[in-house]
């Protein structure tokens, strides 16, 4: 599996300790950015879109998006055409988040949970997988509407 990482300014700690995780599970990541010794503030839009086609456009199989409150990120994540990105800060709802809408990008908030319980949630998100079934409907309704209504 091939995750692609991101952060803004206000995720660059939680960001750092989620690649210390994924490297200690052999995971093949990327990481683009923003820089760890930029001061200033970065627009998360700059972040989140890159990493949204990378994994729309199957270059990368999950993404991994991390702000001050997961927010921002998800929303923009959320306008690339085939992403399913859930805003998650529960070890529940990351598991329920991949049985039941395959969701393809997580988004979480450094300013809302603390490094150890984002990683279990990424560690949990990672592992779990699509149920399938009746889920698979729904999520087909959301790409038709996709399909017909986005370019
Ligand atoms: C940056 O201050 C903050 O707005 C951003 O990290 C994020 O929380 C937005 O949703």
């Amino acid at each position: 599996m091939k995750v692609a990482i991101a952060s803004d300014h206000g995720g660059i700690v939680m960001r750092e300790e989620v690649i210390k995780l994924l490297e200690q599970l052999g995971i093949e990541y990327k990481d683009f950015g923003c820089d760890c010794n930029c001061k200033a503030s970065v627009d998360y839009p700059d972040y989140a879109l890159p990493v949204a086609e990378k994994v729309a456009n199957g270059e990368f199989d999950r993404g991994i998006l991390i702000c001050g409150t997961g927010i921002g990120m998800s929303i923009a994540a959320n306008k690339v055409k085939g992403i399913r990105c859930a805003l998650v800060h529960d070890v529940y709802s990351a598991k329920l988040t991949r049985e039941h809408n395959d969701s393809n990008i997580i988004a979480m908030g450094e300013r809302v949970i603390g490094p150890g319980l984002a990683c279990e949630i990424v560690q949990v998100w990672l592992q779990s997988k699509f149920s399938g079934q009746r889920h698979g409907n729904r999520l087909k309704k959301i790409a038709e509407y996709e399909e017909s209504h986005l370019n």
